[in-house]
């Protein structure tokens, strides 16, 4: 069968998939024009993407064949996945192979923000490092503080287990409460939105992008934060009003914002970059050589599954298909 892909991938992954089918692949790292991946989908009936492909109704449409969307990535904010299902074609994606990679890099970015890394860091390559004192390049101590949660799924889960190690008290807000023993396991309680964002002296996102969740932090959510407190995001840029964090950022609202993901990535909103306050990574969160390769094998799977008729095993539409009776 026909496939496109449309990123670089781990040669050995590859290798599967050219083994048994005609494979049509991007090979550069930045993403391919619109006009390009709306040719090469016309005649395949696999696709695997990444989270940088814009796959709507119009692409859709200009793919007649397609049976399987293999996103290589969790998150699939950017799948119409009604329109996916209404065609008949399953969507998959890569969840819990970057639980760890993403919890690592949201504690680099709490420490980072707090021990203030990346500035000083500036301060020794430019030379002007000449001496130690008491009072200079002070940070705020992260062991024993109070970190809020929003979205406590994977990630958040195993942001929680990270903080224990730190002393942290942490509490979180999520759509669905977790089970009592889990929270005693964890070590975590609930609480209410407002509560969290009151208490907290650091907030990190860990929802998923979804209309309940765009802009879930803006103007009121920031004005209800502690003025010394860290946000920290490494979900979707669009959860944060990023013009909104600017300003607030400015203006001392907040003392800082670590993020790994923008509102309009990669563009950053106007003023974002010149803040001292602002640690800003290029959405790299599950970037380890050990997680991007889980992830290109489970897209793989997923995307041959699919090929071949089967359930893709992390299909995320499958209850929409008519197929998923006989699967
Ligand atoms: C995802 O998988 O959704 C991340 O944002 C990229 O790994």
């Amino acid at each position: 069968m026909k496939v496109f892909i449309t990123a670089r991938l781990p040669e050995q992954v590859l290798a599967r998939i050219t083994r048994d089918h005609q494979v049509r692949r991007h090979t550069h790292d930045i993403p391919l024009e619109r006009h390009k991946l709306l040719e090469c989908v016309a005649d395949v009936e696999g696709l695997l993407c990444t989270i940088t492909d814009r796959i709507d109704r119009e692409l859709l449409e200009r793919a007649p064949r397609l049976k399987i969307i293999a996103n290589n990535g969790v998150g699939f904010d950017h799948i119409d996945i009604e329109e996916a299902s209404g065609k008949g074609i399953a969507v998959s994606n890569t969840p819990g192979v970057l639980t760890d990679a993403t919890a690592d890099l949201t504690f680099a970015l709490i420490l980072a923000s707090a021990r203030r890394v990346v500035e000083g860091d500036r301060l020794v390559r430019s030379g002007d490092f000449r001496f130690w004192a008491p009072l200079s390049f002070l940070g705020m101590e992260v062991t024993g503080k109070t970190l809020g949660i929003i979205g406590m799924g994977r990630i958040g889960q195993a942001v929680a287990k990270r903080a224990a190690g730190f002393n942290m008290k942490v509490i979180y807000w999520s759509r669905a409460r977790l089970e009592p023993a889990l929270e005693h396991t964890l070590q975590v309680s609930f609480s209410s939105f407002d509560d969290l964002l009151r208490q907290s002296d650091f907030v990190s996102l860990h929802v998923p992008l979804r209309p309940d969740t765009h802009h879930l932090i803006g103007g009121r959510e920031l004005s209800m934060m502690k003025t010394t407190a860290f946000l920290i995001n490494t979900a979707r840029g669009p959860v944060v009003d990023e013009k909104t964090l600017v300003a607030a950022l400015r203006s001392g609202t907040i003392r800082s914002a670590a993020l790994d993901v923008y509102e309009n990535e990669p563009e950053l909103s106007d003023g974002l970059a010149d803040l001292p306050n602002a640690v800003l990574l290029p959405h790299m969160g599950s970037a380890t050589i050990e997680t991007r390769t889980r992830m290109a094998n489970m897209a793989c799977e997923n995307l041959l599954a699919g090929l071949a008729g089967n359930r893709p095993p992390n299909c995320i539409n499958c209850h929409m298909l008519p197929q998923a009776e006989s699967w």
